[in-house]
């Protein structure tokens, strides 16, 4: 069963066709449920503006995005703020957490926004805590716990109303390479044993090694697609080598570790 499909894709910004900028340019892509896919390419080839698009914060120019079989083009405003609040999980670069508000609060946000039942909220709560193992930090703030501990959490607020699909933008980007690996198996834990639907997007080869599938897009459009077999190093060499083939990441990575 397909969670997302996407024809046809294209998005052009700009108004006055002197300035504009194709930025993506004809991408179909489908992902299964339980599927982990990862978006790779060089900077601007693209990845944001297809994150964007398949997550349906911005709209493209052509082509349509229909998630869970519905389209979303044919959506009215309000209805798809409430179709993207019950079905899709989104973790950030920079976190997202609100830090007037402890962890605990911060994961529960979804679901207080969804007028949810007190007493359902804190049995999934320390379901999805105990699982990402962070049920020691749930009364502190921001501040006082580490960036991976902020990541797991904001992957627990992600999940929190299982939605059917987790969009990830550059989710290692800001963590040591310890914070890292905790992240990327914690992702790799949803995925196996709770059948999680993610689609991430990284240059961080190794983050990408953890996913089933990586598309790479260069200038808009798809480049290649490699899958992963039983060997996470051996994904992680192919991964290297994509990359070299497809150049332009140096820019990249000056931005990912400071
Ligand atoms: N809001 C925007 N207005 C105009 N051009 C944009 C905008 N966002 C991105 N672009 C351009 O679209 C291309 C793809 O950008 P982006 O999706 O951010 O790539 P990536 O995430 O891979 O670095 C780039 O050429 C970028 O300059
Ligand atoms: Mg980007």
């Amino acid at each position: 069963m397909n969670v997302l499909k996407a024809e046809n894709l294209s998005k052009i910004y700009g108004k006055r066709s002197s300035l504009q900028v194709k930025a993506i340019d004809n991408i179909s892509l489908t992902v299964k449920k339980g599927e982990f896919i990862g978006v790779m390419g060089p900077s601007g080839s693209g990845k944001t503006t297809l994150l964007h698009l398949l997550s349906t914060i911005d709209s493209p120019t052509s082509g349509s995005v229909e998630i869970n079989g519905k389209q979303i083009s044919s959506m009215t405003d309000g209805k798809l703020a409430k179709f993207r609040r019950r079905e899709m999980g989104f973790v950030f670069q920079d976190f997202n957490l609100l830090d007037t508000l402890t962890i605990e609060e911060n994961i529960l946000l979804p679901m207080t926004l969804d007028h949810q039942k007190i007493r359902d909220m804190e049995k999934r709560l320390m379901d999805v805590s105990r699982k990402l193992e962070i049920e020691s930090i749930l009364k502190k703030r921001t501040y006082e716990v580490s960036g991976g501990q902020m990541q797991r959490a904001a992957i627990a607020r992600a999940i929190i109303h299982d939605p059917s699909i987790i969009f990830a933008d550059e989710p290692t980007g800001n963590l040591d390479s310890r914070s890292s690996e905790q992240v990327m198996e914690s992702f790799q834990m949803l995925h196996e044993e709770q059948e999680a639907t993610i689609l991430m997007v990284t240059h961080d080869p190794f983050a990408a090694s953890f996913c089933e599938r990586i598309v790479f897009i260069k200038d808009g459009r798809i480049y290649t697609e490699i899958y992963r077999g039983d060997n996470r190093q051996s994904f992680f060499q192919d991964i290297l080598n994509v990359m070299s083939i497809l150049g332009g990441n140096t820019d990249d990575f000056q931005t990912v570790r400071v």
